[in-house]
């Protein structure tokens, strides 16, 4: 067997399946460059059937990324494939990845067929894909609360047909890492031609256990792929997080034995970059990515790892990109070296005239913060006023007033396409107050229901803050993202970018199941 354990990352799919998380085009492809940069093995950049708009986020995607294969998700149907090979055609290396579920609960409840039926659309399906492209991975959809024997069926029937991936997903989080790690290597056992295909995990955290279970795959089951996703987003609690995954087989090698293709290196950068991008805030004691990851707050756990560093850390804060956290630019950085340091951070601006919006923002930002980071950087061009003049709505500029014992005033200037509108309102606190003067003229009807502030680098008040909102209307859920230095300028301009989303007319694509 194998001891490369290939790594699939659904962050563009799956992930993105959560409500609100929803990317456009543009935004798909940046992820998927730095999910390049990252080094994947298989990058699954969204579900190509399920719309016009993903259809294309595939297709751009295929066209653009050259080293990581790249798969579509497609139902057992002719439709789904054929518009994925379709989308795919520009690949370097392609993937079409088919899924049927074959749970008693899913075929009877929700696909209204019976298991034979199910184990030939499942064969006509492979059959019909491997035609068309050479890379299938056939997905077994709940296939944990699956019967063995029949799983084993149809396992066996797809890989005559020439499945050359078979995933066993734990689609509800049910799973426990023992019993998890069993079933596959049981299953394994009971497929005679189990030898033919790579076996692969997919879990999902719904008791917090997706990369327990994941690992159990790998070390008792045998599976040589995990899919997973940045940060660990996906629906309800999320997906199996690719840097915990990656990390564990690293740091543990002695006990796993497998060898990764991941540039840790660049696993910050992407979780940064994923979370500034859909406004999934990544918790502080996050495992490698939180903030507070390699901080050791306790005198003792400080005197240690100042006289040894490994008695208290397992891991070293610069081999997952915390090192990116240093000064890049300051004040007197010219646009050449900004320019570069957007090429370097895979940043592509469409045109000069966006790349001298964001750099007249970035001196701005300079003047008011002398030392700037990768994560400023980050943070300023995913600024809507910079990447999308079109936007709806524009934050302008803001005055507040707060004083103790008086209640808080603020006034808010925005453009409402392109015409510039100002509100005036009181509030509980200064962001209150601000968010009302905006809806003084909007009127959204949107209800919120999250808000949050976080330091974009970490250890200073001079920090950027980063807000998010997130806004339910009419049975949409979207984030807004904003950041500044002001952190209530950062929450107006969150909220802006929460209804630039909510009203948009460019297409946010979702792909959903
Ligand atoms: O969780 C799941 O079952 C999936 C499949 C479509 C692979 O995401
Ligand atoms: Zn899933």
């Amino acid at each position: 067997m194998s001891d490369q354990l290939i790594i699939f990352d659904t962050t563009l799919r799956d992930g993105e399946q959560s409500p609100g998380a929803s990317m456009t085009r543009d935004e798909k492809l940046r992820i998927a460059r730095q999910l390049e940069r990252l080094k994947v093995d298989v990058i699954e950049a969204g579900f190509a059937a399920s719309s016009n708009g993903d259809f294309e986020s595939v297709k751009t995607i295929a066209d653009h990324i050259k080293d990581s294969t790249v798969c579509s998700l497609a139902r057992a149907n002719d439709r789904d494939i054929a518009r994925s090979a379709e989308a795919l055609k520009g690949a370097n290396r392609a993937r079409i990845h088919t899924f049927i579920a074959t749970s008693p609960l899913h075929m009877e409840k929700k696909l209204r067929m019976t298991p034979e039926q199910v184990l030939e659309q499942a064969k006509l399906s492979v059959r019909f894909a491997r035609n068309l492209i050479g890379d299938i991975e056939f997905s077994a959809e709940d296939g944990y609360r699956s019967e063995l024997p029949f799983l084993a069926r149809v396992v066996e029937a797809v890989i005559k047909e020439g499945a050359t991936t078979i995933n066993i997903p734990d689609t509800v989080g049910y799973a426990i890492p023992e019993l998890y790690g069993n079933f596959i290597k049981t299953l394994r056992e009971m497929v005679p031609n189990s030898d033919q295909a790579i076996w692969s995990v997919h879990c999902h955290n719904d008791l917090g256990m997706a990369v327990a279970n994941s690992l159990a795959g790998v070390k008792i089951g045998g599976a040589r792929q995990v899919e997973c996703t940045i940060n660990g987003l996906g629906e309800r609690a999320g997906n199996c997080s690719l840097e915990e995954i990656v990390m564990a087989v690293k740091t543990r090698r002695d006990y796993f034995g497998l060898d990764v293709n991941i540039d840790t290196s660049q696993i910050v950068p992407a979780s940064r970059m994923v979370s500034q991008t859909t406004g999934f805030v990544v918790q502080p004691n996050k495992a490698v990515v939180g903030a507070n990851a390699f901080a050791h707050a306790s005198g003792i756990h400080q005197d240690g790892v100042l006289k040894a560093r490994d008695t208290y850390e397992i891991m070293r804060a610069e081999d997952v990109g915390w090192s990116a956290n240093k000064i890049v630019l300051g004040k007197l950085s010219g646009r050449n070296a900004f320019k570069q340091r957007l090429q370097e951070l895979g940043i592509e601006m469409e045109s000069e005239g966006e790349i001298n919006t964001a750099f007249a923002k970035f001196k701005e930002l300079a003047d008011r913060k002398s030392e700037i980071f990768d994560e400023d950087i980050l943070a300023l061009v995913s600024d809507e006023s910079v990447t999308a003049a079109k936007e709806q709505y524009g934050f302008v500029s803001l005055a507040q007033h707060s004083e103790t014992g008086e209640r808080p005033r603020a006034k808010v200037v925005f453009t409402v396409d392109g015409k510039e509108f100002t509100g005036e309102a009181e509030g509980n606190g200064p962001v209150d107050a601000s968010l009302k003067a905006i809806e003084q003229h909007v009127s959204s009807g949107a209800e919120l229901l999250l808000y949050s502030v976080n330091a974009i680098t970490t250890g200073s008040t001079e920090s950027q803050g980063e807000v998010t909102v997130r806004l339910q209307h009419g049975g949409r859920v979207v984030n807004g993202v904003g950041s500044d230095p002001d952190i209530v300028v950062a929450s107006a301009k969150a909220y802006l970018s929460a209804l630039n989303k909510l009203h948009s007319k460019i297409e946010r694509v979702s792909a959903q199941l």
